[in-house]
């Protein structure tokens, strides 16, 4: 078991591999906090400090006890309203109006196998073993219970954390706040690292030191969003790619979130992380509860390179599912950015004849093909195929498509509908908007209300029947725009706070069936880009449109923040055209293809459109890829540079066994008479020789870890690198 409870001590206990987290229920059944850091084999007890802090007060039994205090000693889940002023992990509001909740330990449970979190997705075993600690607190002056639930993965290194809250009482209570994480920090010199940015430029890297009072990095747009991903990295100031410690947190949601992290007067770190609450109240009736979202955590010792590996271990092989989760992606072509609105059949099979001549597997019909829609304004929620477009319809297309031997592919945007759609004038009160109030558009478009059933009858029933239909074995799913102008015609009046927390819910209960009923077919998350790339998405949709930056230079530093949590198999990522259509930057078309490499690959361009000699290199590049998608999806990925500091965008993907090493990447600018870069590899075995691939260097790998290897003399700018190591046999 990897999970103690040692009675004298009343001491939980946690162990993975190398890391170890300590609980203890104390004198007055306080659950504090301990330790979360290396394994110590030791009571972490004796770090705690009880100083004696003015104007903060102590709990009622600690009588003078002026060192007894909730607002300075570390607690597992800080509660609001009694007495710690510091950010809270839960609020509730009872029958007489008070705001209160004091949490004392009441009992708990070990037991083997990983719990689920019911109607949320979740960290599953999958193969790997698990426990599963749950601790249940109760109110001193109420009924209200709150399990927290603790899922121990010793390989690699994981914990998962939320909450339950229940309502065991005669009378209603109100959640203004349930969050999944509180982690208290005692000792060490912190800063944050968070991931931030916008359309076309998401997850971009900011770290931080940490300034006393509340930091938040935080989505009140109802999805994840580009602006704030939910994932978090506390790092000690000393803290690199390969040593120093760190604590990642990523949630495993989709919707409104908030990670807070409050520097105190002791110097002591808080990290509270679960749904925003500014977009949540929740009625707990009298027997119902309420489960919080799930996050994931990670503890290293050696920098962000082995936290980034634990986080891509376990999203890629316990968040996400099916057949795709650890199988082969094909290699497709999307039309987006090739025709964008403005096509018809045959514009569409041309760009398939040329792509199934170059070895690429499926075709991917993107945005246009159905109602009304020839431009952003309207046709959302019309699921069916529009004629003038595509005379044979979406099943007449999709049989063409595969008589080229390719696979046929679909976009969709099902949380969405136009004002000018059949939907929206038969069904108004199906869309988001308020009463009386004019609605905000985003792209022109309203969001269908997912907390309501017969919306996702509909859906599921447009959906299904379009893969029936044309036999789409690959949906794009879209979402493009933030949800605001909150209000349900499913909830009534004072109910309405839980709006976006049911929008979610019925998002994942619609996405459930679907992945369960088309077990076949591969889904592909996409949120204008990749505004809504997290680990709740993954569950469903083994990928994701990374960002709808194509521009490979941008691109390398979205998927460097990217990486920091999600593993590259996650990443959808495509070669497009030059100019580029973001940015008018011309790249060459191998270093679009090294970048795009670093995901699940594509092409987004109309390929007819290429030279001769381009048309070659896509062949070879498709080829390549072929070769390398085992190594790139399945070994280790490893950043060997910082793409906004260096000149130069590298990373590594060495293969378990560790006989194979792929370096890829782009110098960004060549100067003249240039001081050549030394690139240190990482992940190798030390005392192994490597050869590199098109030379006679033979290498040991302690060589190229410890000295490196220079990168090959460029020319021109955004130059491509391809370094390839295997072992050698001599
Ligand atoms: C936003 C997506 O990110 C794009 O790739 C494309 O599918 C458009 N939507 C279509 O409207």
């Amino acid at each position: 078991m990897a999970i103690k409870f040692v009675p004298e001590k009343n001491l939980f206990i946690l162990t993975t591999q190398n890391t170890e987290y300590q609980i203890r229920a104390d004198k007055y059944g306080v659950l504090k906090h301990v330790w979360y850091g290396m394994r110590t084999d030791c009571d972490m007890e004796y770090l705690l400090d009880y100083p004696q802090v003015g104007c903060t007060g102590s709990i009622y039994e600690a009588g003078n006890d002026r060192t007894y205090s909730l607002d300075t000693l570390p607690q597992e889940y800080s509660c609001a309203g009694v007495g710690d002023f510091r950010i809270s992990a839960v609020a509730a509001t009872h029958q007489n109006g008070s705001s209160a909740l004091d949490l004392r330990y009441k009992t708990h449970s070990i037991t083997k196998g990983k719990y689920s979190v019911p109607g949320l997705p979740s960290v599953y075993e999958g193969g790997r073993s698990a426990d599963t600690l749950e601790i249940t607190l109760k109110d001193t002056a109420t009924d209200t219970e709150v399990t927290l639930k603790y899922g121990v993965f010793e390989e690699p290194d994981i914990i998962t954390r939320c909450a339950v809250i229940r309502n065991p009482g005669s009378a209603p209570i109100t959640l203004t706040k349930a969050a999944s994480v509180c982690l208290d920090i005692r000792g060490g010199n912190w800063e944050w690292m968070h991931f931030h940015g916008r359309p076309t430029m998401e997850r971009q890297v900011e770290r931080v030191p940490l300034f006393h009072g509340i930091q938040e990095s935080s989505s009140v747009r109802g999805t994840s969003s580009h602006h704030q991903n939910p994932s978090v990295i506390l790092c000690e100031t000393d803290c690199t790619e390969t040593c120093g410690s760190c604590i990642g947190a990523a949630m495993v949601y989709s919707g409104a979130c908030q990670t807070a992290v409050e520097l105190d007067k002791l110097n002591q770190v808080r990290l509270i992380m679960g749904i925003h609450p500014e977009l949540f109240r929740w009625e707990l009736k009298p027997g119902e509860e309420f489960n919080t979202p799930e996050a994931i955590l990670s503890y290293s010792s050696s920098g962000f390179d082995t936290l980034s590996r634990n986080f891509h271990k376990i999203i890629r092989e316990n968040v996400c599912r099916g057949k795709y989760k650890l199988s082969e992606r094909p290699v497709l072509i999307n039309n987006w950015e090739a025709t964008y609105f403005d096509f018809d059949e045959e514009k569409i099979i041309k760009i398939a004849e040329q792509a199934a001549a170059l070895g690429v597997d499926m075709l991917v019909l993107d945005d246009g093909w159905f109602g009304k829609r020839d431009d952003d304004c309207s046709g959302l929620g019309d699921w069916f195929v529009n004629k003038s477009k595509l005379p044979c319809g979406l099943d007449g297309l999709g049989k063409k498509i595969r008589a080229l031997g390719l696979k046929f592919g679909i976009w969709i945007e099902p949380e969405m509908v136009s004002e000018d759609s059949d939907l929206y004038r038969a069904h108004p009160d199906w869309a988001i908007i308020i009463p009386g109030r004019k609605p905000m558009r985003g792209r022109y478009q309203l969001v269908l209300d997912m907390s309501n059933p017969d919306v996702r009858d509909y859906l599921y029933d447009s959906i299904s029947r379009i893969i029936r239909d044309c036999g789409a074995v690959y949906i794009k799913w879209d979402m493009n725009r933030s949800i605001c102008d909150r209000y349900s015609h499913c909830l009534p009046p004072a109910n309405q706070g839980e709006l976006s927390h049911r929008y979610v819910l019925g998002l994942y209960e619609l996405l459930e069936k679907l992945t369960t009923d088309f077990p076949d077919v591969l889904f592909e998350g996409c949120s204008a880009g990749g505004g809504r790339f997290d680990a709740g998405m993954l569950y469903y949709c083994p990928q994701i449109w990374c960002s709808d930056n194509t521009d490979a230079y941008d691109r390398a530093k979205i998927q460097y923040g990217t990486s920091f949590f999600y593993p590259v198999s996650s990443v959808g990522s495509h070669v497009s055209a030059v100019p580029n259509h973001q940015t008018g930057r011309k790249t060459p078309i191998e270093t679009r293809a090294v970048t795009a490499m670093a995901g699940s690959f594509g092409y987004e361009l109309d390929l007819n459109t290429l030279s001769e000699t381009e048309k070659e290199a896509v062949k070879e590049q498709i080829i390549r890829y072929k070769k390398y998608r085992h190594l790139i999806h399945n070994g280790s990925y490893h950043r060997l540079s910082d793409p906004l500091a260096d000149n130069y965008a590298v990373w590594e993907f060495v293969s378990d066994d560790k006989s194979e090493a792929l370096v890829h990447g782009m110098v960004v600018r060549t100067e003249p008479n240039m001081i050549s870069c030394t690139v240190r590899l990482r992940g190798l075995a030390p005392d192994l020789e490597y050869r590199l691939d098109g030379t006679e260097g033979v290498y040991t790998g302690n060589a190229l870890m410890n000295g490196g290897i220079l990168l090959p003399e460029t020319v021109g700018d955004y130059a491509p690198v391809e370094l390839h190591f295997v072992k050698s046999e001599e």
